[in-house]
């Protein structure tokens, strides 16, 4: 879907183009010779104006932003008309920046963003006194920012955001005095944020991500009263406390990202009423959050990676506000507590957000049943996608988890949790946090498809068995084109960090793998000490952030996988199955003969299968759905012979009361009547001892609804109400029981599963023995670890 939406987007990008046209303006010949040494400086070299059509050059792409526009104003005398704007956005140009700007004495609008253009900025455009508008955003321009721009006395909007540029900012720039929108994200800059700043005093948009300026904010900042979009992140240096923006009161959008803050979030913030988005994420802050009333228009709190504690007020925990307490210092909520208890009501991330960060109860917050049963040795991940086999290991998708502002999913053995919403999207609801490869391409499936994530995500895994794994990463730049279109612009940076240590800084896929749409893997080796594996992918600010489209940047994974490197599959298990199948009941017979410790692991196929039970020797069926076997099983079962359904060649090696209810719930699943049958969580219910199994299955052939079932829907429904957010052996097959279905080969009635041996293992009672052997998650030798 995404991938088409893009392509759209392209096609309609390079042939679909709304054409403006204006009425025609004569230009002075100089201005005409001028404009045209300036398109050729810039690298448009088939562009070539004369003096009737120069001020007609409006093109706008009605879906991107690709975008033309060469405006003139009339001037005194009436007669001739002279250049006012020159806009070129997302043309790939790649010159350098003209110095002969300064030759066209109306021009107040230049804008360029998003083209290659490279060099220094030319101190001759400090001459421009009517310019109101420099847009430089998403070039290459590297080299210090010349002093003269200081004299640009009537500069409302500037904006030099991701390119190269390094040094101090000029102290010139203390008379730019009518700047209301300044932005220098993603580049090299030195020095500390400047105290004059504070002469800015009709600023409304401030933005300073990722620039390479140092902290600390100077305490001038208060005095911005006219802020509206304030983002400052990923300063480097000293701590500092909250900086004063009491009397910043129009502020709708508060970012103060990992800036080394540390002491409590000032009580004012609480009563800012135009605050939409408050990121104060990635600092020192400590102290309590106030249980009181939220601003009415707040709608995102990120504040992720502190040192908040105390108890988690109930004042932030509302329908329609997002918040994210990841990573602090909280008390631990109990499950009475209403970020537990009515957890589905708003949209709140608590991963690690307590005390007791670092261990299950951390990772698996409002949780009960978070005891290891049986650890395991590896997981694979296809971050964004479905289960997709390769090299033997099934990685098991994400894709259908699409993620939100503050999300945090888990399964039985590894989860996410993701972080932030993209910038200047337009798009509050924040569905995509799913790429797909905007290009078709021969990139292997595992790489089409990935999770991004516009601030922090963290990938974990849990019941790990202690020890050393090696950790692969894999990656491929799939939201870049690799054309010479504004698609292929872009710029990708984030950090990565395993078990909390920083292992990749400003990590750009691109540039690993040598291009777009191509393959990177790395290899780290972690150490699991608490059962638990983290990876943790951030966004420091750096990129571009508007390339291809508005709010492309931040983390991207194409896949996962972990593994310990030096486990040895255990040897000699046998294990024998009978799986008997019918409609949406499915339920898996296992019987394993355990032959002292030396233990075998065997993956079934079918023709195993077969061998085990004589090619389907009807006399070996344990039901099949229809009326004859299930009825010859039925008067097996009311003789009380039960036990003969067992394959003799198992012996007596085996818990037979465990069989026996095993083989019961066989027989009600190969009821003749759909609706007669227990669902796969009342099966599940019934093998783990928590649901009694009916005594008899009903009469053959009888479909009348059977009062028992709806019994056992009652308890389950009981159940679920009382224990909503442990992970109960029904959430689990509610989740899987789709990718059990895929893998399933039908045969005589007979079904064939491949099942995820954790499953049952982590955090069901389940019998042991009614694992099952075969893999797709998982290695063979991840079962058997305590047999
Ligand atoms: C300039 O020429 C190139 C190559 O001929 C063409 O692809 C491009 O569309 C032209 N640019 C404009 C603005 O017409
Ligand atoms: C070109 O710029 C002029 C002046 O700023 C503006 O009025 C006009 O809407 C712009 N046209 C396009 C297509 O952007
Ligand atoms: C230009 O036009 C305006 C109104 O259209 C008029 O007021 C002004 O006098 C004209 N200037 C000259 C030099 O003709
Ligand atoms: C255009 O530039 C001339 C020369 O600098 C100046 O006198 C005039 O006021 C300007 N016109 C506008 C509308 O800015
Ligand atoms: C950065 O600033 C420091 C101190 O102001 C200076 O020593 C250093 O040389 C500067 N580095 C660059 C690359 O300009
Ligand atoms: C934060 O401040 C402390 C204390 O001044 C300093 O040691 C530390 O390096 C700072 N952290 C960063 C990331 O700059
Ligand atoms: C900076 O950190 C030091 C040591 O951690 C602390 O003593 C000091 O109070 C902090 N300063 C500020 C402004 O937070
Ligand atoms: C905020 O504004 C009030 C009233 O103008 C003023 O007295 C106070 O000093 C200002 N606070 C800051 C931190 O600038
Ligand atoms: C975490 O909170 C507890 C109180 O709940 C406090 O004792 C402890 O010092 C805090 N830890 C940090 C690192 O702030
Ligand atoms: C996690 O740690 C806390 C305190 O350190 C402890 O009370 C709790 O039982 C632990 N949880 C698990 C599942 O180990
Ligand atoms: C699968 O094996 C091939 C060949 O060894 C290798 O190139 C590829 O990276 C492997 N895939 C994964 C997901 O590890
Ligand atoms: C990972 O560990 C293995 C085995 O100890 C070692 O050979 C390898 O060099 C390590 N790799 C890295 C990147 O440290």
């Amino acid at each position: 879907m995404m991938f088409f939406k893009n392509l759209l987007v392209l096609i309609l990008t390079l042939s679909c183009v709304v054409k403006q046209l204006f009425v025609a303006a004569k230009l002075p010949q100089a201005e005409v010779d001028v404009l045209n040494q300036i398109v050729k400086t810039m690298g448009a070299t088939n562009w070539t104006f004369d003096a009737d059509t120069a001020c007609e050059f409006h093109e706008k792409s009605a879906v991107t932003e690709l975008t033309r526009n060469i405006s003139c104003i009339l001037g005194p005398d009436n007669s001739t008309h002279h250049i006012s704007v020159i806009e070129f956005k997302r043309y790939s140009l790649s010159g350098v920046l003209p110095p002969e700007l300064n030759q066209l004495p109306n021009i107040s609008k230049v804008s360029l963003f998003g083209n290659r253009l490279s060099g220094n900025i030319p101190s001759q455009l400090g001459n421009i006194i009517s310019l109101t508008y420099l847009d430089i955003e998403a070039n290459q321009f590297s080299g210090t920012v010349p002093a003269q721009l200081g004299k640009l006395v009537n500069l409302g909007t500037l904006r030099l955001s991701s390119n190269r540029l390094t040094g101090n900012l000029p102290t010139e720039f203390a008379e730019l005095k009518s700047l209301t929108d300044f932005r220098i994200n993603d580049n090299n800059f030195n020095g500390s944020i400047p105290e004059f700043i504070q002469n800015w005093k009709q600023l409304w948009r401030l933005e300073i991500q990722g620039s390479g300026l140092k902290g600390p904010i100077p305490s001038s900042i208060s005095l911005l009263e006219n802020l509206n979009q304030f983002k400052i992140s990923d300063i480097d240096g000293t701590n500092q406390t909250f900086p004063d923006l009491s009397n910043s009161t129009l502020l709708r959008r508060m970012t103060l990202r990992n800036c080394n803050i540390s002491g409590e979030i000032p009580g004012y913030v609480w009563e800012m009423n135009k605050l939409r988005v408050l990121d104060l994420s990635f600092n020192k802050i400590t102290g309590k959050l106030p249980n009181v009333a939220v601003p009415g228009d707040l709608k995102f709190i990120f504040l992720t990676g502190n040192l908040l504690s105390g108890n988690i007020p109930e004042s932030i925990l509302q329908k329609g506000i997002t918040v994210d307490l990841s990573y602090n210092n909280f008390t631990q909520p109990t499950l009475e507590h209403r970020a537990c208890r009515n957890a589905q009501e708003f949209d709140l991330n608590l991963f690690r957000s307590s005390s007791v960060a670092n261990n299950l109860s951390g990772v698996l917050p409002c949780k009960t049943d978070q005891k290891c049963h049986r650890p395991l040795r590896s997981f694979y991940i296809n971050c964004g996608g479905n289960n997709v086999i390769e090299n033997g290991s099934t990685f098991e998708g994400d894709g259908d988890k699409n993620g939100g502002v503050a999300t945090y999913y888990s399964n039985d053995h590894w989860g996410f949790s993701s972080t932030g919403d993209f910038a200047d999207d337009d798009d509050e609801q924040n569905k995509y946090y799913v790429a797909s490869s905007v290009q078709s391409s021969d990139i292997s499936e595992l790489f089409i498809n990935a999770r991004i994530a516009p601030l922090s995500l963290t990938y974990f895994g849990y019941c790990l068995q202690n020890g050393n794994y090696v950790v692969s990463l894999y990656f491929a730049e799939i939201q870049f084109t690799n054309d010479n279109t504004y698609g292929s612009l872009g710029r990708r940076m984030f950090d990565i960090y395993i078990q909390d240590k920083l292992v990749e800084r400003d990590f750009d896929i691109e540039a690993k793998a040598s291009g777009v749409l191509k393959p990177v893997t790395r290899k780290y080796n972690a150490t699991v000490t608490d059962n638990i594996l983290q990876i943790r992918f951030n966004w420091a600010g750096k990129g571009t952030t508007a390339l291809p489209q508005r709010g492309v940047y931040g983390p991207l994974v194409s896949a996962i996988s972990v593994v310990d490197p030096n486990y040895k599959p255990a040897k000699k298990k046998k294990i024998v199955e009978i799986i008997a199948g019918v409609g949406s009941c499915l339920i898996i017979l296992a019987l394993d003969v355990l032959k002292g410790s030396d233990l075998q692991t065997i993956s079934f196929t079918l023709k195993q299968i077969k061998a085990a039970t004589n090619n389907f020797d009807p006399a070996n069926k344990v039901g099949e759905g229809g009326f004859g076997p299930v009825y010859k099983a039925c008067q097996l079962q009311q003789k009380e012979k039960i036990m003969e359904l067992v394959d003799p060649k198992l012996g007596s090696e085996y818990n037979k009361e465990e069989a026996e209810r095993m083989i019961r719930i066989s027989l009600l699943c190969t009821n003749a009547s759909p609706s007669l049958r227990p669902t796969m969580s009342e099966a599940v219910s019934m093998l783990e001892g928590k649901t009694a199994i009916p005594d008899s299955i009903p009469e053959a052939g009888s479909y009348s609804q059977d009062l028992r079932f709806k019994a056992i829907r009652d308890f389950r429904g009981l159940n679920r109400s009382q224990t909503q957010h442990s992970t109960s052996a029904e959430d689990l097959y509610t989740i899987d029981d789709e990718s059990y279905l895929r893998y399933n080969v039908v045969k005589d009635g007979y079904k064939m599963i491949e099942t995820r041996s954790s499953d049952v293992q982590l955090s069901t009672s389940m019998p042991s023995w009614a694992s099952s052997s075969s893999t797709s998650a998982h290695d063979h030798n991840n079962i058997n670890t305590n047999s």
